[in-house]
């Protein structure tokens, strides 16, 4: 079965460099990333350090640095850099006529976890 996608809304309700956060019933709140270039990219909400919440960090290039102890995470894999390490689930996302879509499998999947 071909993924389905869930539309969460238009690109414009997060300014570049900024994020916001996606409360999944049952499941772990998702946070979605808009960086300075453009991109976008969602993440479980929790730094894989001490469950920070990433959706709070700065943002720069396509890494998030964790508000509570800096720790830098990837926004496209989820790990951290440099010597720490750990890794957050990423959510697959893609951008379409100014829409941003999560593929619900990914969202649901968030409940089990
Ligand atoms: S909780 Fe994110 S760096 Fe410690």
């Amino acid at each position: 079965m071909i993924g389905e996608w869930l539309d969460i809304g238009p690109v414009s309700q997060i300014s570049p460099g900024n994020a916001r956060t996606l409360p999944v019933q049952g499941g772990e709140e998702i946070a979605i990333f808009h960086t300075l270039a453009g991109a976008f990219y969602a993440l479980v909400n929790k730094c894989p350090h001490k469950a920070g919440p990433l959706s709070q960090g700065i943002v720069h290039g396509n890494v998030v640095t964790c508000p509570l102890h800096s720790w830098n995470i990837s926004l496209k894999t989820g790990e951290a850099l440099g010597d720490d390490s750990g890794c957050v689930p990423t959510i697959p996302l893609r951008v379409d006529a100014g829409r941003i879509y999560l593929l619900r499998e990914a969202v649901v999947g968030q409940q089990a976890a």
